[in-house]
């Protein structure tokens, strides 16, 4: 109760605490953050897919920074050599401004992309936004670009309706938790719902013979979902793990160990605060954290 309380607080902890104790998740605010991450997590054997924070735009021209800056990740991801992809999110290409304006803005992504051999995943995120999502995934695949993946979260439970509707694209999914707060009519609530969801869409995907980046860092389904793997002989090339920048690295170096492929989100921007706050309220030790924060600001000892 103690630990949901404060993750309540959160908005209401001052920006310099909520970036300090988000440092770990982030890779820098410029581009060449993002690129000196990727080459180790590269030297460690771990791919990545880059982020450009950007999901709180209000303008035409601040989508259009946004394409600009992920045109320059291309480049940059090419010139240096890089084993990374990128990760888009529709309102940061300007979703809520129009949905034309998203669909150009991710097309020209897309198309940058392709002519440097490179790949686009587009982020889900929350349920206000999954059809139009989902819509401009089918509209880009059946304009011929193949070089473009989705997202779906166990949590909501349209998945395995979606998953059916996807399955004549044979998709490349991102399959993880959902990290939005969802209602109870359309979304699993409890944490073993979820989990028996996530299982419940991997089969799905592997049955409709879909690429799966099994995104999580859950103990329990990196388990299952190890067994799943060798259950159906899948190959090395024939799924993923993937995990955030910051979280569990020791158990993403286990599975490289172990053979898997594996890789690492790797955000980087100035806009780092509402993915910040995301990250935080998955944090079990966040809690502690914040309070001896809080208490330390309280005895003036850090005056932040
Ligand atoms: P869970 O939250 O139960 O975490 C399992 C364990 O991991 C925790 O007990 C803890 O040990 C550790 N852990 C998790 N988060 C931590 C944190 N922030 N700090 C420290 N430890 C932590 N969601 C979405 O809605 N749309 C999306 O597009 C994506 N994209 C995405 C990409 C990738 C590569 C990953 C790994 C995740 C996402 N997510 C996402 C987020 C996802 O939906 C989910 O919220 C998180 O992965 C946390 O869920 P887990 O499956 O890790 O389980």
């Amino acid at each position: 109760m103690f630990d949901r309380a404060i993750v309540r607080l959160l908005p209401a902890v001052p920006r310099p605490v909520v970036r300090k104790l988000s440092e770990r998740y982030i890779a820098g605010p410029e581009l060449k953050d993002a690129r000196e991450a990727v080459r180790s997590l590269n030297a460690e054997g771990k791919a990545a897919t880059i982020d450009v924070l950007g999901e709180e735009i209000r303008t035409e021209e601040e989508a259009a920074a946004i394409v600009r800056a992920y045109l320059d990740v291309f480049a940059d991801i090419e010139r240096c050599g890089l084993d990374s992809g990128v990760s888009v999110k529709v309102t940061g290409l300007g979703l809520k401004l129009g949905y034309e304006l998203c669909r150009d803005n991710l097309r020209a992504v897309v198309e940058d992309a392709a002519s440097r051999g490179n790949f686009v995943r587009i982020d889900m995120e929350d349920s206000s936004t999954t059809d139009d999502t989902l819509r401009l995934y089918r509209e880009l695949r059946e304009e011929a670009h193949d070089n473009i993946g989705v997202v779906l979260q166990a949590m909501l439970r349209r998945t395995a309706s979606d998953i059916a509707a996807l399955r004549d694209l044979k998709p490349s999914v991102r399959l993880c938790k959902g990290i939005y707060l969802e209602p109870a009519d359309i979304a699993y609530q409890e944490y073993e719902a979820v989990r028996a969801s996530y299982i419940r869409a991997l089969e799905a995907l592997l049955d409709a013979g879909s690429y799966v980046g099994i995104a999580t860092h859950d103990e329990w389904l990196l388990g299952e979902a190890g067994r799943i793997v060798v259950e159906r002989q899948l190959g090395r090339d024939e799924y993923e793990f993937q995990m955030l920048l910051g979280v569990r690295p020791r158990r993403g170096e286990q599975l490289v160990r172990e053979g898997h492929r594996l890789r690492i989100y790797v955000p980087f921007g100035r806009h780092w605060y509402e993915y910040s706050l995301r990250r935080l309220q998955e944090n079990p030790s966040i809690a502690g954290y914040v309070a001896t924060d809080t208490l330390g600001r309280l005895l003036g000892k850090n005056g932040a």
